[in-house]
């Protein structure tokens, strides 16, 4: 009986049941959908974070205040061969699933990690992607795709500009280098938590050639090399980065840090080591970061950045507004309290 009021105290309504994204890995072909931890907050402010990698590009909306991923981390495998125009449809093809998913609009700026030197938005150099991105306008080409506001910088710094900010680099001050093992090795250098952009320290000589080429977490799976003679690789490296910058701290990031046990206890230098905490995630949250930041100056300069055809009022839309607090963050300039959202597009 249904419509019979109850005897005992009525039980608490079920809390409502939020919408969560349907997972989906498909291993064959190397495309992931991980569903987020937790949706964004209302008024939380926003960006999407791209990361492209020499074998898959990550993106995800990324909670500017907290650092988390607020979408589905998606991840697709890089296109072979890695041509610019490949590259560019995959990017796009990621940041319209996260902008659909979270209901965004063309105000919320794009941020690109790229395995490379990137120097006012046009990429330099292209150790482990295809050639022609030597000199390719990324940041143009991405904007002209996209509608929106594009940051494209080097993979190692957003990396570093995400693990100062949310992990574990927060607070340190001094020189910190974040050093990414992946299919190359990346680096970034931050002196009191300001970066200092496109150090390729993977491409010093060791051994009279590129030293990615032994220290690479790629190098080890390449050179079926075990755990312990990799370290003894990655510790010369290390050495002598050491020797000619003195750091504080070396930041250890990028997949293989979640195997920090199998390699860290090796490692010999005099500054203190330890693993990142953003694993793979962090070229996402630190490119989305720094787009939030360059889409503000540009703002505020009045150099948009913006697609002329989508010209901006000054009417700010909600995903765009913060209302919570800012967090603390040590370690450098407050990019949350340095950063103002960009307006809505008419
Ligand atoms: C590239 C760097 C990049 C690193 C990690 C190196 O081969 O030259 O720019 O940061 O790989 O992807």
């Amino acid at each position: 009986m249904t419509d019979e009021p109850p005897e005992t105290a009525p039980a608490a309504p079920p809390a409502p049941r939020r919408r969560r994204p349907a997972t989906s890995t498909t291993p064959a072909s190397g495309v992931k959908a991980v569903p987020p931890v937790a949706p964004p907050e209302p008024g939380a402010r926003i960006a999407i974070g791209i990361d492209v990698g020499g074998s898959g590009v990550k993106g995800a909306g990324v909670d500017l205040d907290t650092g988390k991923l607020v979408s589905t981390r998606h991840r697709v495998p890089t296109p072979q061969p890695s041509t610019p125009d490949a590259v560019v449809a995959t990017i796009s093809r990621l940041v319209k699933r996260v902008e659909k998913e979270l209901a965004l609009g063309r105000d919320v700026p794009v941020g690109v990690g790229f395995p490379g030197v990137v120097l006012d938005g046009t990429v330099k150099t292209a150790a482990n992607v295809d050639p022609g991105w030597a000199d390719y306008p990324a940041e143009e080409a991405l904007r002209r795709w996209l509608k929106r506001h594009v940051t494209v910088v080097n993979d190692a710094d957003a990396a570093g500009v995400a693990e100062m900010r949310f992990g574990a680099g927060r607070g340190e001050p001094g020189s910190v280098f974040l050093i990414t093992l992946g299919t190359g090795t990346g680096s970034a250098l931050f002196w009191n938590g300001t970066l200092v952009p496109n150090l390729e320290l993977g491409h010093m000589e060791i051994r009279g050639r590129d030293a990615e080429r032994r220290s690479a977490a790629a190098a080890r799976v390449r050179r079926g090399l075990s755990w312990k003679a990799w370290a003894l690789d990655l510790d010369e490296h290390l050495l002598a980065i050491e020797k000619l910058f003195w750091p504080n701290l070396f930041i250890i990031g990028g997949g293989v840090s979640k195997r920090a046990d199998k390699f860290m206890p090796r490692l010999t230098t005099r500054a203190r080591i330890v693993p990142a905490q953003l694993l793979n995630d962090a070229g996402i949250v630190g490119s989305a970061v720094l787009a939030s930041e360059r889409a503000a100056e540009a703002t505020t300069s009045g150099d948009g950045g913006t697609p002329p055809e989508r010209a901006v009022t000054s009417e700010p839309t909600a995903s765009s507004v913060r209302k919570r607090a800012p967090k603390a963050s040590a370690g450098g300039p407050d990019p949350v309290a340095a950063v103002q959202a960009p307006a809505a597009p008419t």
